[in-house]
């Protein structure tokens, strides 16, 4: 395996920009199209004794810490409209912490990019002592959690060494969609929508080639942010999780201040806070949130935030009338595969205002790849 890091400066910029190879992997042996076998399909062959009981749970609960949680929440929305099982997020130490209830009937998920991390293992211990299904989505062969989940299923990355979770978590987005899909029934009602994901997924590479294009225009736009105090990044729906995840990219190497909210939650509080001084994110891609997400822009507008809006690509005058703010395109695909095409100019954001700003991209201060100690 290559872990030397190439023609890059640093591992997470190799990371980044290894995306469309790692998501390949990820998907190889696993989704079928055409030739003699017509039907669209996914094979999850770590699962296949295991789907009928997930068909059956009374909920799916997903379980991790850090970026593998945001990667659970993106995939969140999929699994529930493909599976029709409700779907709950836990953090694993807050699921601790209250002891909250797991059951029999329960599928717990563990999703975790090393399989080590003691939050999510102790969570894992308590899981199985409720007697829940446990299935385990790591990027580690061999790894606690791998070895401890009845089943699961490997998301193939590639070893990821910055300490910042970045090929591993849209890899872990595209195993959880896949998921989604194998979950799913065959019925004719969601027959169109299935085939349209996967055939998203198949031309998914070619999108995030097209989105780190983006490189040079992130840089300039981190010359601009290099001394901002805060960073405030809104998203909803699919895009909920893209938010928290790229404010965290920021925070965790650029060691800037920076959060990720719920647009919808915008008027209850956080709007207090936008003025002519701040700098905010939108994420305001094409999906059935876009009306919202452009009446939230009218109104951060209104309070003079300084905006950087993400559309989708030839949006721009829709999503930011009047030209006001600055405009990041990215190219459309199915709405549930959005974050893992939206996340990456944050991921690029993120790494060039480390660089920028002079800090250790691969070894961010006070933490660390795979945190084993509760
Ligand atoms: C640490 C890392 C994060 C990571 C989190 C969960 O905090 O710094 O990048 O997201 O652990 O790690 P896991 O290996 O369980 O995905």
């Amino acid at each position: 395996e290559q872990i030397n890091k190439g023609n890059y400066e640093h591992y997470m910029q190799k990371e980044i920009h290894e995306q469309p190879e790692s998501l390949k992997t990820t998907m190889r042996g696993r989704l079928i199209r055409g030739g003699s076998c017509k039907a669209k399909t996914v094979l999850l062959g770590g699962l296949k004794d295991h789907f009928k009981t997930i068909r059956r749970s009374r909920r799916i609960v997903f379980i991790g810490c850090g970026t593998s949680y945001n990667a659970a929440l993106a995939a969140r929305p999929i699994l529930e409209e493909l599976s029709g099982v409700p779907v709950t997020m836990e953090i694993a130490s807050d699921l601790l912490d209250r002891q909250g209830p797991i059951y029999r009937e329960d599928t717990a998920v563990f999703v975790s990019q090393s399989g080590e991390t003691a939050d999510t293992l102790h969570a894992l211990e308590y899981a199985l002592e409720n007697g829940a299904l446990c299935v385990g989505i790591t990027n580690t062969v061999g790894s606690a959690i791998a070895r401890h989940t009845h089943c699961g299923v490997h998301i193939n990355a590639g070893a990821e060494i910055g300490v910042a979770s970045t090929k591993a978590y849209t890899s872990q987005i595209v195993v959880m969609a896949m998921l989604a899909l194998a979950i799913g029934g065959d019925s004719i009602t969601s027959q169109t929508r299935r085939e349209a994901i996967i055939d998203g997924l198949f031309d998914l590479p070619n999108k995030v080639r097209e989105v780190l294009k983006l490189d040079q225009e992130m840089k300039d736009l981190a010359k601009l942010l290099i001394a901002e105090q805060s960073l405030l990044v809104f998203g909803r729906g699919y895009n909920y999780a893209t938010a928290l995840e790229g404010a965290l990219k920021v925070k965790e190497v650029a060691l800037m201040h920076s959060e990720g909210m719920l647009a919808g939650e915008m008027k209850h509080g956080p709007l207090a806070l936008v003025d002519e001084n701040l700098t905010i994110i939108v994420i305001a891609t094409r999906d059935s949130c876009f009306s919202k997400q452009q009446s939230v822009i009218q109104q951060l507008h209104a309070r003079k935030g300084r905006l950087i809006v993400m559309c989708s690509k030839g949006d721009a005058v829709s999503a930011c009338p009047g030209g006001f703010g600055r405009v990041i395109e990215v190219p459309q695909v199915e709405d549930c595969l959005q974050p893992v095409i939206n996340i990456v100019p944050l991921q690029l954001l993120a790494y060039h205002l480390t660089v920028l700003r002079g800090y250790n991209v691969d070894q961010p201060r006070n933490l660390a790849k795979s945190v084993t100690t509760q």
